[in-house]
């Protein structure tokens, strides 16, 4: 969802910078890319359509102490050179993440006085208020145009008169980064480069003043305030592929350690007892995310259904929003949230605090936007994510959700259980040759429909995101028990059912749906825990038998293996997995 980046460097070529941090956080956006640096003979800004890449050499021919840049995910003019930022006016240069909603209303008031628009985006709307507003003092021309924009907006902003960046936050996330080489701004902390040690969040309406040694920060009526430095480390940041082909491998690998990381997490870091005061107390839990994230709160429904006696609901973010539900103020809500930062989940959890509920966040990003908003965070440590598919961080949003719901029975036990689960996934990693089969089927399949009862639809559901979106091929997930109501209809030798069977209680039911797609001379995968279900069904197309679990832990090694197929599908078809066409990470938009 575009990303922005700029350096004001006491050492060394900000413009090199920028282009490094562009890489580091294409997943934002692909379809542009473009950046401006302060050079001895003013202000060069260079952009490109297509992914960022194709800005290096121009990039590489360029040099200066202060630089912005910006990687684009199209909502407003058609991705293209045209389209891409920095967008320039007079002295200005600046790079959006957002959308301006009224921008067609400004557009018109300022080509009626005679501006010129270079682009059709609505960030460019920006650029030339600033133009037309400053008379030399850059911060009240900053929040005079500032003052004008309805929507959301992180904006940095090069003015020929000033040696340093200004930034600004209002609905989208930006952060200042501290470090030995100076002074740095950017969408996400896991894009930050490596010398930053510690970070500074501006609130909405901040407006930043960055240079080389400082950044000092004005609320939006322009009077200094104080925002504390927080510490980062290392570890939050995106250390590249290693000796993995993808991102999305080597998170998938990534799994077992985030299961014991987020249990560590845990113990350490959250008020438990606080926690377990919020569940006990509950008339109900509302459990509500946005795609992967919410497919996890789906999943971790049974979990609450099983151990934890109080009514729980799952509700995607987007319709929470426009349909808000019966709320008391012992209603507790899950927000669930990989990046913390998604516009739908931020605001639909806002509305129930502000309705009097209890807000909890299981994010795995820190001092985010959800963060923010909710009484309490319970921390995914997935470390940073950076392929678009969620992988690594669903697993963590159940093993934290399974803790939660084990809060007021035996969550020590539970603690047990999910590091014995994060075993099994170690142990089907280094066994995975399953996968292979099912995803050369699923590659020469015109459809692929995911199936499971109890859980296992649950997992269903989140199998057939991960394989629509990197492999493009069409994909449903529903519950077993529903084929005939409709389904079977689609279902013929061009198409691929996956039955997950891993529930004992309910596999029988399961395998009888894999009859009803055989005989209809659709082909059948099986993926199960169980030795059962594995030898009744040696007839299908394929089976692979993962390790044994118990049906609640089952999701913690069927969805990772189901991770593995959309991976190897999506490999063998000749997709890029990181950077699945049309999307982004982190959708900060609505
Ligand atoms: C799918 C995927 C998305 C995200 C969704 C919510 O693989 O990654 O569906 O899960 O956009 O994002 P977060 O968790 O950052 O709120």
């Amino acid at each position: 969802m575009c990303g922005i980046i700029g350096a004001a460097l006491r050492r060394g070529n900000a413009a090199a910078e920028v282009y490094e941090g562009l890489e580091r956080l294409e997943y934002r956006g692909y379809d542009s890319a473009g950046l401006s640096v302060r050079t001895d003979g003013g202000t060069v800004t260079v952009k490109r359509g297509g992914r960022v890449a194709n800005l290096k050499e121009s990039a590489a021919e360029l040099c200066g102490g202060v630089a912005i840049g910006h990687t684009r995910w199209a909502t407003h003019g058609e991705p293209s050179d045209r389209n891409a930022h920095p967008h320039v006016a007079g002295k200005f240069s600046i790079v959006h993440n957002g959308i301006i909603e009224n921008y067609r209303e400004l557009k018109d008031e300022l080509l009626q006085s005679g501006a010129e628009f270079a682009s059709d985006t609505d960030s460019e709307v920006i650029v030339r208020l600033l133009d037309k507003y400053y008379s030399g003092d850059l911060l009240a021309a900053v929040a005079k145009t500032v003052g004008r924009l309805k929507g959301s907006y992180a904006l940095g902003i090069l003015c020929e008169d000033f040696d340093g960046i200004v930034a600004v936050k209002y609905k989208s996330p930006v952060v200042a980064g501290f470090g030995e080489k100076g002074v740095t701004l950017c969408s996400d902390i896991p894009a930050l480069p490596e010398w930053v040690t510690s970070v500074s969040v501006p609130e909405d309406g901040d407006i930043v003043l960055i240079s080389a040694q400082s950044a000092s920060f004005y609320d939006g009526g322009l009077q200094s305030v104080n925002r504390v430095r927080l510490p980062v480390f290392a570890g939050q940041f995106n250390g590249g592929t290693g000796d993995y082909p993808h991102y999305m491998l080597k998170e998938i690998h990534e799994t077992a350690a985030t299961v014991r990381d987020t249990c560590d997490a845990f113990f350490r870091n959250v008020d438990v007892k606080r926690l377990t005061e919020y569940v006990r107390n509950a008339d109900r839990i509302i459990m509500t995310g946005c795609g992967t994230a919410y497919n996890a709160g789906l999943a971790a429904r049974r979990f609450f259904s099983d151990k934890c006696r109080v009514f729980c609901q799952v509700e995607i973010a987007s319709e929470l929003r426009y349909s808000p539900v019966h709320i008391t103020g012992s209603t507790l809500v899950l927000a669930i949230s990989q990046s913390g930062e998604t516009a739908d989940t931020v605001e639909a959890v806002s509305a129930l605090k502000e309705a009097g509920a209890r807000v909890v966040a299981v994010t795995n990003c820190g001092y985010s936007a959800i963060t923010r908003v909710a009484h309490m965070v319970v921390p995914v440590c997935a470390g940073a994510e950076v392929c678009v598919a969620a992988t690594k961080s669903y697993i963590g949003q159940l093993a934290a959700l399974y803790l939660i719901s084990r809060l007021t029975a035996d969550v020590f036990t539970a603690r047990s259980e999910l590091l014995s689960a994060g075993e099994k996934i170690a142990e089907l990693l280094k066994d995975n040759g399953g996968a292979d089969k099912i995803a050369e089927i699923c590659a020469e399949s015109s459809a692929v429909f995911f199936l499971g009862r109890g859980i296992d639809y649950a997992v269903a559901v989140e199998a057939s995101l991960k394989l629509k979106e990197i492999s493009y091929i069409f994909s449903d997930g529903y519950p077993a028990g529903e084929l005939k109501h409709g389904t079977l209809a689609l279902i013929d030798d061009n198409t691929l059912s996956v039955i997950i069977i891993c529930d004992e209680s309910l596999s029988e039911k399961c395998e009888n749906a894999a009859c009803q797609v055989t005989s209809r001379k659709g082909k059948v995968a099986v993926i199960t825990c169980l030795d059962g279900a594995a030898d009744k069904l040696q007839d299908v197309a394929a089976v692979w038998k993962i390790p044994e679990c118990e049906a609640n832990l089952s999701p913690f090694v069927s969805a990772v293996a189901l991770q593995l197929v959309a991976y190897k599908t999506a490999v063998s078809l000749g997709r890029d997995p990181d950077k699945p066409r049309n999307l982004a990470k982190s959708v900060t938009v609505e």
